[in-house]
């Protein structure tokens, strides 16, 4: 374990661009909103003021209308596309113009947690007004019916770009018209491990829509041809929510506490919308048409984590993950090996990700399922000692998969598998 924590510290530190941390490079050389955050988590296990840093200079490129982007596109760097040209939002520092879920707050009381004294509490009360004010964000402009669930606006807002989530929903964007573009990714990935030329297509004609509307959350909301609510982002979001709430309190932001109280009181009945009660299982649900999409994904695995379901709701997605692990050689599949869309190998059509895996498994585990929560666990330190810490492995037989050198995998070893 020693060795291995030495690795992970490496792979952060190498990572490290000053102030902010790359996902891996080449690949995806600018700062990444949910990579930095975990990787702060990852930070604090040997550098609590470098940790606070990196959640800082996330937060520090707040837009005015309380969303924190997905880039932030601190230097130019060719490897990458689409960059900061095809964005074009306009900030002074470039940053793309969509978010991404909203894993910062619950990081950042990790951070408290490890030194909750006068330093400590100073650096959480300034980092909590701008999560404030994000979340806002996120149930003004995602949420524009107040249901309770919060819609992605592009299948990247939601981290999990290629999973079949999304496949029915993004029928309805149409790619064939775009302006002629590159891919870098395939510079640096095996083709069969990264989403569809066609996927990208769609990809990049929501970005010209986006840009077309000056990346206005409220047109967006309105207009764009793909808005679904999406079971990763209102988990993450309610998780989110609660460690506000739980951080309110102990800095005594007393003013915030009713209005994020109503934020997870709508969720809890709200989430109850993503049941699919044809598959049994939490699922997204396109707000255009009403339907749901997609399968059984370790998205909807979150439920645990965000502390929601019925009884039989909880009965059924421990069900589903009992089948899908008994189907599999690691835990947890990205997507239901018993889709025909499933796809071991490739990004989120079925692999394993291990900072996913450490949401999942602590949810199983303060939910009281101990048994599946240590499988989880078992897993992660199964795939990271074995086979790297590489940015997804392939579900069936482990090997590792995307980028290698991975900020937020080293980060999942050093706060959860060592
Ligand atoms: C990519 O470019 O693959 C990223 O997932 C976008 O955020």
């Amino acid at each position: 374990d020693a060795t291995l924590s030495r690795e992970a510290q490496a792979i952060i530190t190498g990572n490290d661009r000053g102030g902010y941390t790359v996902p891996t490079a080449g690949l995806y050389p600018y700062q990444w909103n949910w990579d930095s955050a975990i990787v702060a988590m990852g930070f604090a296990a040997f550098d609590l003021d470098r940790a606070w840093a990196e959640i800082e200079t996330l937060v520090a490129h707040q837009w005015p209308d309380g969303m924190i982007p997905h880039i932030v596109f601190h230097k130019e760097a060719p490897t990458y596309f689409p960059g900061p040209n095809v964005w074009d939002t306009g900030r002074p520092v470039p940053t793309s113009g969509h978010s991404q879920p909203p894993v910062a707050a619950f990081c950042a009381e990790e951070l408290l947690a490890r030194d909750n004294g006068a330093l400590g509490q100073a650096r959480a009360a300034r980092v909590f007004d701008a999560l404030m004010r994000w979340h806002r964000w996120w149930h003004d402009y995602r949420d524009p019916g107040a249901l309770g669930i919060v819609a992605i606006t592009h299948p990247w807002e939601s981290g999990r770009d290629n999973s079949p989530d999304w496949d029915e929903a993004l029928k309805a964007v149409d790619g064939s018209n775009v302006a002629p573009y590159e891919r870098r990714d395939l510079k640096h990935v095996d083709a069969k491990m990264r989403p569809t030329k066609e996927e990208y297509d769609r990809y990049i004609a929501l970005v010209e829509f986006g840009r077309s509307l000056g990346w206005n959350a409220r047109d967006i909301g309105q207009r764009n041809p793909f808005f679904v609510a999406d079971p990763g982002t209102t988990f993450i979001l309610l998780a989110a929510d609660r460690a506000l709430l739980r951080m309110a309190k102990f800095l005594n932001k007393i003013d915030d506490v009713p209005v994020i109280e109503e934020w997870i009181a709508r969720a809890e009945t709200g989430v109850n919308r993503l049941w699919d009660a044809s598959q049994e299982t939490f699922a997204a649900l396109d707000l255009r048409t009403s339907k749901h999409g997609g399968g059984v994904s370790n998205a909807a695995m979150l439920c645990f984590f965000a502390g929601v379901g019925s009884n039989d709701q909880r009965a059924a997605m421990i069900g589903h993950f009992r089948r899908i692990r008994a189907k599999t050689g690691f835990g947890v599949a990205s997507h239901d090996p018993d889709q025909p869309n499933f796809d071991s190998i490739r990004y989120w059509r079925g692999p394993v990700w291990a900072f996913m895996n450490m949401m999942i498994g602590r949810g199983l585990n303060e939910q009281g399922y101990e048994a599946e929560g240590h499988q989880v666990w078992e897993d992660t330190r199964a795939l990271l000692s074995g086979y790297g810490f590489a940015e997804y492995f392939d579900c069936n037989d482990g090997s590792p998969a995307g980028g290698g050198a991975f900020s937020w995998t080293a980060a999942t070893w050093l706060q959860y598998a060592a």
